[in-house]
């Protein structure tokens, strides 16, 4: 900055009134959880200057009147504004420590005991900003795994700011990002391009994938965007930006995020024994990592803003009496997909199904390890001795999720594949199957099991949604456009902020957004 430059910039705050720096901050908080605490309302106020000229108004004052009376604000408003106010600040190999224990320990555990088996790891890097730190990890992965192709492997990376995500997608990096990396790996895994820039090779590239998520408003874990049973999730030098009272939820969602026994890195001035007092933390030489205990109920009273069940767990049936008002409204399509305590069960006659129920009342609290038990030795008792034979096919599905949730794909197929032969009918149970399938790898057999619930249920917009997404994957663009364009139609019978049945909460705005962009890359491609 040069010194003409402090004036003008205290001049810029004296015209914005604290009242507003305040609302600024407030809003800033909620809609991107940024922290702007008042030691900060001097990058506050540059950052509306240049994001006012950005949003084409002539003056700051009318662009801030008008944000702040702006009661929400459109995914493409957040995506300026992140333009305006994020850091991105970021390099290959950055705190090398978390790296090597990635590298020498948690990775080699993960490959050991997949090895074999489903071969499958699913990472998350979550405010990737330009690309270093998701690719840091692919490198690593690219050196462990050397049959790496018969892998399912999972990085997705996102960040809230569509500038830093163009960047990463193109892999192309100045010196500057290379600050703290051994010439041995920029020879070995970049390419040499003009102006001293350097490429990061493809089949490293081709490993991560990545997408927009803003951690303080989106939903996850969520199937639609593929961030659920992380086996480590990266969280680094993100919260740090956070609201203290945003900091808590974020923890929440990415907890619920990772499998039981995953693992959340976060940098090391970001670490605390209260924040992160849900994990099990594990003191490595110069650094803390947090662990998902195994077989654990949550502690529900750890954190301040207790999350709403609906919204956060993917394999998650709601009970009837914790739908919100716009849940309760008349459903496009009742696709039975959940296992809702409904009145005909609770006016059932004869014994009540206790072992059933227990298992629905553990799985809302994400006791998944309890739910198996429970219904394992429950579904092995004889039709006599169990008496509620109507539920056994609920039970099973009931139990694939929750083999789902704990990352057992195999179990979960197969306790699936038991609840379709109980009810061939049941459009919720292919659906499952699908996203199960989809998990393993068996793109074709995936769809199958999607067209089987559209045939059953040709209303089934999430069903159109993941045929869509499916065929999109696969290049096949017509079909994809065809059940994307289905999946929009039958969107448009709700209100935007209505939640669209069986989603984990994510509402018709959101998901005609989802699908915009979809259409729009399937343009392009
Ligand atoms: C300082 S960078 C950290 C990059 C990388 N994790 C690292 O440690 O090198 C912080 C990143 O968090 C992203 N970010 C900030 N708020 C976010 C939000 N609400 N949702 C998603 N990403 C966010 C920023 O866009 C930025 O890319």
């Amino acid at each position: 900055m040069t010194q003409w430059e402090v004036p003008k910039r205290a001049e810029l705050i004296r015209s914005i009134c604290e009242a507003q720096l305040a609302q600024l901050s407030e809003l800033l908080s909620i809609q991107m959880g940024m922290y702007f605490p008042k030691e900060r309302w001097n990058d506050l106020a540059l950052g509306i200057k240049t994001a006012a000229n950005e949003f084409g108004f002539m003056d700051t004052e009318s662009f801030i009147q008008w944000l702040v009376s702006s009661s929400t604000l459109t995914k493409a408003q957040i995506e300026t504004l992140a333009g305006h106010f994020t850091i991105g600040e970021t390099y290959f190999f950055r705190e090398k420590k978390s790296l090597e224990l990635l590298q020498t320990q948690i990775l080699p555990d993960l490959i050991r005991s997949r090895r074999g088996a489903d071969q499958r790891l699913r990472i998350w890097s979550a405010g990737c900003c330009t690309g270093e730190e998701p690719y840091s990890i692919a490198i690593l992965l690219d050196q462990l795994i050397p049959d790496i192709k018969n892998w399912q492997i999972t990085l997705v990376a996102t960040d809230i700011n569509p500038g830093f995500l163009e960047k990463a997608s193109e892999g192309i990096y100045s010196e500057w990002s290379f600050r703290e990396t051994p010439s041995h790996m920029k020879e070995r895994y970049f390419k040499r391009k003009a102006r001293g820039h350097f490429e990061i090779l493809s089949r490293v590239k081709r490993i991560v994938k990545f997408s927009y998520l803003n951690l303080a408003v989106d939903v996850y874990p969520s199937l639609l965007n593929d961030i659920h049973t992380m086996d480590v999730i990266f969280c680094r030098n993100v919260l740090m930006y956070f609201a203290p009272h945003r900091v808590n939820q974020v923890i929440q969602n990415l907890y619920l995020s990772l499998t039981e026994g995953g693992w959340l890195v976060v940098s090391p001035s970001e670490t605390s024994h209260t924040l992160f007092s849900q994990f099990v933390t594990v003191n490595f030489p110069g650094v803390f990592l947090y662990q998902k205990p195994s077989h654990q109920p949550q502690k529900a009273d750890v954190f301040s803003h207790k999350p709403e069940p609906e919204a956060k767990d993917l394999f998650q049936p709601r009970l009837n009496s914790s739908a919100s008002p716009v849940q309760q409204m008349p459903l496009i399509h009742e696709c039975n997909l959940s296992v809702p305590l409904g009145p005909h069960e609770q006016m059932m006659t004869g014994p009540q199904p206790t072992e059933y129920l227990e298992a629905l009342a553990l799985y809302e609290q994400t006791r998944y390890g309890e739910v198996v038990d429970k219904l394992v030795s429950w579904l092995s008792l004889s039709d006599a001795e169990r008496k509620e034979m109507d539920l056994s096919g609920k039970a099973s599905y009931l139990l694939a999720r929750a083999y789902a949730n704990q990352g057992k794909l195999v179990e979960a197929l197969e306790s699936c594949q038991t609840a379709i032969r109980t009810d061939r009918l049941n459009q919720g149970f292919y659906y499952l199957c699908a996203t199960i399938l989809q998990e393993q790898g068996q793109m074709e057999k995936a769809i199958g099991a999607l067209k089987r619930a559209l045939y059953l249920a040709p209303d089934f917009v999430l069903a159109h949604f993941a045929l869509g997404n499916l065929c999109l994957q696969q290049s096949r663009f017509k079909e994809s456009n065809r059940h994307l364009r289905n999946a929009l139609l039958l969107l448009r019978k709700y209100p935007p902020e209505g939640v669209v049945p069986e989603s984990e909460g994510i509402t018709a705005g959101k998901l005609v957004e989802m699908i915009s962009a979809m259409t729009e890359r399937a343009e392009s491609a």
